[in-house]
């Protein structure tokens, strides 16, 4: 399979009037068109500068980054807008691109339908749960059909138990809606119940450690699953000896 994104020997500097921050250094990393990767790695190592670059919001110091097709990008906060309706908020993606068509809202009004916000689309933010806000933002960044969706620990905002079961229900919108996606995140669990390949960074600067593939025996997956396979328990371990977390 050909690869739908590609980091080439990608260093990034950011520069202030306090000096010079290193935070990507020389890294390499190509993923594959319908490929879900997981990236994660300290707090601060640079994770989210990765996808900004992805994004084009900034070039790299040096190297190369090669994206082929529409990026959608997903944040920590859903950003909903509280004056608008769970519809309008939906649409917001489109209206700002000139792009509402009957037909692409017709599609938003079917990816609502389809997961579970039909009966909401007249609400307001303030009326739905976090977890409901978050697919709501994840309809809003499918709406306008990218290929490859960046999403940076999207679930972070969200008490335990609900990001548990919005990391199982996003994984399967995205698996369904078959999206190339990259998803950097703190929770080593999440990182292997929704991914292919798990990406371990080093601390800042970004340098790759070592990646994962993940292959879980299972009868039919599912995120949620996933944290039952015989394998799960060895794969976290070892990423977790890799992070090298020290508590102090
Ligand atoms: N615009 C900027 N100007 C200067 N330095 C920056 C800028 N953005 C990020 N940095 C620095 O680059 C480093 C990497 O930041 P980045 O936000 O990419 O890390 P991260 O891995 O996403 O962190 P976190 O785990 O907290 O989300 C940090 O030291 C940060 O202070
Ligand atoms: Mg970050």
């Amino acid at each position: 399979m050909r690869p739908i994104v590609s980091l080439d020997d990608v260093s990034l500097r950011y520069h202030s009037v306090s000096g010079e921050t290193l935070a990507v250094s020389h890294l390499n990393l190509s993923v594959d068109s319908g490929e879900f990767i997981c990236i994660v790695g300290p707090s601060g190592c640079g994770k989210s500068s990765i996808l900004s670059m992805l994004a084009g919001l900034i070039a790299p110091s040096e190297g190369s980054v090669h994206v082929e097709g529409e990026i959608g990008y997903m944040l920590q906060k859903d950003h909903l807008l509280e004056w608008r309706t769970i519809r309008s908020n939906a649409l917001l993606g489109l209206e700002i691109r000139n792009k509402l068509t009957p037909e692409n809202t017709a599609y938003v009004d079917a990816l609502l339908e389809q997961y579970g916000l039909g009966e909401f689309k007249e609400h307001y933010p303030y009326q739905l749960s976090g977890g409901m806000r978050q697919r709501v933002a994840l309809i809003r960044t499918l709406a306008v059909r990218p290929d490859i969706l960046l999403l940076d620990e999207p679930f972070s905002a969200l008490d335990y138990q609900t990001r548990l079961s919005v990391s199982d229900e996003i994984g399967s919108i995205i698996r369904q809606e078959g999206k190339t996606a990259i998803l950097v995140s703190h929770d080593i669990s999440e990182a292997i119940s929704l991914s292919d390949r798990v990406v371990v960074l080093s601390a800042r600067p970004a340098k790759l450690k070592k990646i994962y593939p993940i292959h879980l025996s299972l009868e039919e997956y599912s995120p949620m699953k996933a944290r039952e396979a015989p394998e799960f328990r060895e794969y976290f371990n070892a990423i977790w000896k890799e992070l090298d977390i020290h508590v102090s």
